[in-house]
């Protein structure tokens, strides 16, 4: 019996972690965190989300000057962002400041490039990656990046993004430089 009972569990916990999460169970599954989820945590969510283009819809807009950040939901512990970005548009170099996040390209393709920071060496590049529709990346406490949408890739991206505790002010680098400057992104609408 006991066995028995330990398949079950093992089957319940294999499906919960397949879980597709459209939006709307994404906000549902967010707003019920009582404590800051992990970034294993957040890997689940983002690479089980299936959103659809009606769901992303209300978060659908783009600036020719910069990225455009839309908030889907915030609390104390975690937040969730779509960013909307035309070709070119990217981040400045950042680290996000003791939180940890992930995020999935729903629509487009997106280059991340990462660095190390030495307070003596300044900031060096490490590596340089390419995430098409679907795929999900990371950033750890204190990892140093930078996203965009390539401006050779010739359409839009959208992007989600879940962080924790969600982002307050950031720090931002410079290449050849151990200049670091503080950057408050603009107010999600
Ligand atoms: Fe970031």
């Amino acid at each position: 019996m006991s066995t028995y009972l330990d398949r079950t569990d093992t089957i319940e916990t294999d499906e919960v972690s397949r879980t597709p999460f459209s939006l709307p169970a994404l906000v549902d599954a967010l707003e019920s965190q009582t404590s800051a989820p992990t970034l294993e945590q957040i890997y689940n969510w983002l690479e089980n989300a299936e959103v659809s283009a009606e769901e992303l819809a209300p978060y659908r807009g783009f600036k020719d000057g910069n990225y455009w950040r839309h908030l889907v939901c915030r609390n104390k512990f975690v937040e969730m962002l779509v960013l909307c970005w035309r070709p070119g548009q990217r981040t400045p170099i950042h680290d996000h400041n003791g939180s940890h996040g992930g995020v999935r390209v729903c629509e487009g393709t997106m280059w991340e490039t990462t660095f190390t920071y030495d307070p003596t060496k300044g900031l060096e590049y490490k590596s340089a990656s390419e995430y098409q529709t679907g795929a999900v990346t990371g950033s750890d406490v204190p990892d140093i990046h930078q996203l965009g949408n390539p401006d050779v890739s010739e359409q839009d991206m959208i992007t989600i993004h879940i962080y924790s505790p969600p982002l307050g002010v950031l720090h931002t680098y410079k290449p050849g430089s151990a200049a670091i400057d503080l950057y408050t992104p603009p107010d999600p609408e």
